[in-house]
């Protein structure tokens, strides 16, 4: 009487192995086959007042040039040619970067996030943060 029993309770439990196998193999592979690019970290965010600071720039638009040349120098073998993110870095063109104030975005470029891979430019001229600031507003590619 018993035997039959746990021959089935067997069965069902190499069933509900193969099962969650299954799972586990589906819900790794997904998230690598579509993570083209690297995803942003919601929870860093600069201090109240390095957000109140105001683009000294931004009665120079001219100025932008200066800031695309730097980030193709500085910032695209990361976020890529166009800031839209590699699997090193994530897009700086969409919605929640581009909501962020230019002072959190300059303070952010300055201080960097080292242990997650971003440098700290503090080493640049101001200037040429506040560039930078500029281009990631008015790259074409930007325009939402
Ligand atoms: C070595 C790779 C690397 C380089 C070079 C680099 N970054 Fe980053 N950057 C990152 C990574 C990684 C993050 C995400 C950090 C995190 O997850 O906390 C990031 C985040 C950022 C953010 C914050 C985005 C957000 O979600 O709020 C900004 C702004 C930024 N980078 C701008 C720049 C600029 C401008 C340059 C060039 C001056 C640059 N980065 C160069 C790797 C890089």
């Amino acid at each position: 009487m018993g035997a039959p029993l746990s021959a089935r309770a067997g069965a069902v439990l190499v069933v509900a192995r193969a099962m969650i196998g299954a799972t586990i193999i589906v819900g790794v592979s997904l998230p690598v086959g579509f993570a083209q690019v690297r995803d942003r970290d919601p929870s860093w965010a600069a201090p109240p007042e390095a957000r109140a600071k105001v683009n000294p720039l931004l009665d120079r638009p001219e100025a932008v040039a200066g800031g695309g040349k730097l980030f193709q120098q500085r910032c695209a073998t990361c976020h890529g040619d166009e800031g839209r993110g590699t699997l090193k870095a994530p897009d700086l063109t969409g919605r929640e970067v581009q909501a962020q104030t230019d002072g959190e975005l300059y303070w952010k470029i300055s201080t960097g996030q080292t242990h997650a891979g971003m440098p700290a430019f503090s080493f640049l001229p101001e200037q040429q943060r506040w560039q930078l600031v500029l281009h990631l507003r008015g790259a074409p590619s930007n325009q939402h």
